[in-house]
């Protein structure tokens, strides 16, 4: 999809896309169009439940007077209060209105007086965030569809939005877009059926960020094993596909700045291994890999709006398979920290990989802070649904910005509690703890719990995103399926205090 930033002259051909404040209130480009075609407008207004409020739209098909092949009018609501979030439902809904509409092409001008006012945005920022939207809308992954006809896929094939301030419009959208090339990154990797993607083929995937600066180095099993991980790798013992764990490094800041760490869970497959999860719904765990896709995304983010921060990416891929040489509930497994664990549930796998992955990463790179992302625990799935992912961290400054940040942009974090009476559930008869809770309850912050262990003095948070990588149902700016959440709320985190 090609977005670009014009400037704000409604075009003669196309379609048009006009803002519509609150009360009917209608902006000077709606203003003009409405002149233009005897007041189609306002009869739209006169005559329908449309009336200007926030996530209303309504299409007037070829209007007479014009030779344009639509115009869409969008509810904004109250343009001072507009929000980045608001700004970017707006060009999402621009763009899935008119998607399927039959135009080649829209022009987006949304002009009313003082948006963004409240929300202190610039207009440059107002207009590269509804370009944000329109472009994280029109995500599309359909490349194992070979049978679809034309009308299947979208007509559009461009939009325009138009800016009086079209340059610093154009900067900054610079930046988001290639924000917006993360997240499509992530919902790229977390989209690939598991047949495809494993911990091999998601290596390589990594490898190709060394394109925007970004040094990847990828271990094998038999580095691993020379490390001591023998968590991680016991979890990827029962697959035929060898388990990896990729190290990515985008310096952006000078040497002696500590590097920020950011760590994934990347189980490519998780069948639950032995402790076999039911057959239904089981298609879902291709996305089980969901942490490591964000926080590869993160860093492609990152490298490609230049950010002066230096950031490390950590992750951790394995299968998780049932076979003869697979864990069995009850093995013991020793970590690369040296603290043992009772594997009783194969299941509870995603932890195995991190606690090796977190330790390595706070080892080698002594970071300012480290952040892990997981697909951990259907418990999150219960407690917070899709809207919020759960958030577990033993420093209150660094879980009050990652709140924050997440607030602006949408990825919203809810904290949860660790306390040391949960803690105790991990005790273990013949080793250092167990994997899982001794009693039922509280299954996401047990497995918080449990990665703590593997933390030492460092800032850390760790971010349960197993309720919000995947949506069944498509919102303005993310379709249904993956929806690459992380990869904002960590770009936005950095941005705001950690760069320069
Ligand atoms: N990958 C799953 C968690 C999950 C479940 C993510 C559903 C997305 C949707 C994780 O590895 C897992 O199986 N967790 C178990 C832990 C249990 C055995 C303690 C769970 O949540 O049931
Ligand atoms: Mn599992
Ligand atoms: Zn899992």
């Amino acid at each position: 999809m090609d977005i670009s930033i014009t400037g704000a002259s409604i075009p003669g051909r196309g379609a048009v896309a006009v803002g519509v404040a609150k009360d009917g209130k209608l902006s000077p480009a709606a203003k003009a169009l409405d002149d233009k075609t005897d007041g189609a407008i306002r009869q739209v207004i006169r005559s329908s439940r449309f009336n200007g409020a926030s996530g209303q739209t309504a299409m007037i098909q070829a209007p007479r007077g014009t030779r344009l092949d639509r115009i869409l009018l969008l509810g904004i609501g109250d343009p001072k209060s507009l929000t980045q979030i608001d700004l970017e439902a707006i060009g999402g809904r621009a763009y899935s209105q008119l998607a399927g509409s039959g135009s080649k092409q829209v022009k987006v001008v949304i002009d009313a007086e003082n948006m963004g006012a409240k929300t202190r945005l610039s207009r440059g920022q107002v207009q590269a965030h509804i370009a944000l939207g329109a472009k994280l809308a029109s995500y599309r992954f359909d490349k194992y569809h070979t049978k679809l006809k034309d009308e299947d896929k979208p007509s559009l094939e461009s939009v325009a939005i138009g800016a009086r301030a079209a340059a610093s419009a154009r900067d900054a959208f610079e930046k988001l877009s290639a924000v917006g090339d993360g997240v499509f990154l992530t919902r790229d990797l977390v989209s690939e059926p598991p047949n495809i993607l494993f911990p091999a083929s998601l290596a390589d995937r990594c490898q190709e960020l060394t394109a925007l600066g970004v040094k990847v180095e990828v271990l094998g099993e038999a580095q691993m094993k020379k490390l001591g991980m023998g968590a991680l790798l016991g979890v990827g013992q029962g697959s035929e596909r060898e388990s990896r764990l990729v190290v990515m490094q985008w310096n952006g800041a000078t040497k002696k700045e500590k590097p920020v760490a950011f760590i994934g869970k990347g189980v490519t497959f998780d069948t639950g291994g032995i402790s076999l999860k039911p057959a239904a719904g089981m298609e879902d765990m291709k996305w089980d890999m969901g942490g490591s896709a964000a926080v590869i995304g993160t860093m492609a983010a990152l490298a490609g709006r230049q950010a002066k921060v230096n950031a490390v990416g950590v992750v951790g891929l394995v299968e998780n398979m049932p076979d003869g040489n697979a864990q069995r509930p009850g093995d013991v497994v020793t970590s690369m920290s040296g603290q043992t664990i009772e594997v009783l549930n194969t299941d509870a796998e995603g932890r195995l990989v991190l606690c090796d992955a977190l330790w390595y990463t706070q080892d080698r790179f002594k970071p300012e802070f480290m952040i892990n992302l997981a697909t951990l625990t259907g418990a999150i799935i219960i407690a917070l649904g899709d809207e919020y992912a759960g958030m577990f961290s033993n420093n209150d400054k660094l879980s009050e910005r990652l709140s924050a940040a997440g607030e602006a942009v949408g990825e919203k974090l809810w904290r949860f509690p660790l306390h040391k009476n949960y803690d105790k559930k991990l005790k273990s008869e013949i080793a250092d703890m167990r994997n899982i809770g001794n009693a039922r309850g509280a299954g996401s912050i047990t497995a918080a719990q449990f990665l703590q262990r593997f933390v030492n003095d460092v800032p850390w948070a760790h971010l349960d995103i197993a309720g919000v990588t995947w949506s069944g149902a498509s919102k303005p700016t993310s379709p249904k399926g993956g929806t690459g959440f992380g990869v904002r709320v960590l770009d936005e985190l950095v941005r705001r205090h950690y760069e320069g």
